[in-house]
């Protein structure tokens, strides 16, 4: 199945990268970050297509099978991502210690909580947490006492709410620590997200992020983020060419207008170059814990 679809994905480029957003979130146990596999894109387009296969024909051939192609390699290496995935939180949520206090956290782009194995973990540490899940997604009634249910099996007390990390519904200083988790490149505007998320926490409170951002300029990844980018954002709303790495690193230092920063230090900024998928370009993957 991988080296078939493998080699249909080397023939034709890839048309979307939706799929991961709208799969329920896997629980894997292995940590299989080390696999490494780098594509290259190849276009190895035919002109010889019978006649009476008309332009329009072709391209919605086309447009299926890549999509096709797509589906199936993203299937067959969803796994996988998602381990790599789960290790890096794993790294990431490690910072919350039980010695510092959190008791309250906020994740903003809550989705379906995939991180709900941390806030588990972070719990069973600190003897009790309460998560508030802010998503500009409704969710339905029905699933968000699934949610709270499942949460509260597992030592948590699980708020969920809809609301814009632009403009976020709660007092100054109201919690201890925000997660950002695959959320930045699909908000409107970063770095109003970072005002807003300092303006909640608490002073010395964490804001933790994992999030995708672009490749280096010049690489044949970023060229690939780049022809993607469009099609994606448009679809899901997802960038695949920011740059949050330089926008984590502004928070740390007063503006340009002389105001001051947002953030009094940055504990962790770890960019880490994984497995080139051109496949699956969400990659470089941003780590970063900046303090309030
Ligand atoms: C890729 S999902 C990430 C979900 C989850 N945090 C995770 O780690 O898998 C991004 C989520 O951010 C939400 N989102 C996007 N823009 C947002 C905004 N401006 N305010 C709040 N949520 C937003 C989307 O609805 C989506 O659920």
């Amino acid at each position: 199945m991988v080296i078939l679809s493998d080699v249909i994905c080397l023939l034709i480029f890839p048309l979307a990268h939706a799929a991961p957003c709208f799969l329920p979130p896997l629980r894997p146990r292995a940590h299989l970050l080390s696999r490494s596999r780098v594509r290259s894109a190849l276009c190895g387009h035919s002109s010889t297509v019978a006649p009476l296969v008309t332009s329009s024909r072709r391209a919605a051939i086309a447009v299926a099978f890549g999509a096709a192609a797509e589906a199936l390699w993203v299937a067959s290496n969803l796994k996988t991502i998602q381990q790599d995935n789960d290790v890096l939180k794993q790294e990431l949520f490690s910072a919350i210690r039980p010695s510092s206090g959190v008791r309250d956290i906020l994740e903003i782009g809550f989705g379906r909580n995939a991180n709900q194995d941390f806030y588990t973990e972070i719990a069973e540490r600190t003897g009790g947490l309460r998560v508030t899940g802010l998503d500009k997604r409704r969710v339905s009634l029905r699933e968000a006492d699934t949610m709270k249910r499942s949460a509260a099996e597992h030592g948590v007390t699980l708020d969920v709410m809809d609301g814009k990390a632009e403009a976020l519904p709660f007092p100054d200083g109201s919690f201890d620590a925000v997660v950002c988790s695959f959320t930045l490149c699909s908000v409107d505007d970063p770095p109003q997200v970072f005002r807003e998320a300092s303006r909640v926490l608490r002073p010395g409170g964490k804001m933790i992020m994992i999030e995708h951002i672009a490749a280096r300029e010049g690489t044949g990844l970023r060229a690939v983020q780049n022809a993607v980018t469009p099609i994606q954002a448009g679809l899901i709303g997802c960038h695949l060419t920011r740059s949050t790495d330089a926008l984590v690193q502004s928070t740390v230092r007063p503006s340009a207008d002389g105001e001051a920063p947002l953030f009094s230090s940055m504990d962790l900024c770890r960019v880490i170059d994984r497995n080139a998928f051109v496949f699956f370009p969400e990659t470089p993957v941003l780590l970063s814990v900046v303090t309030k």
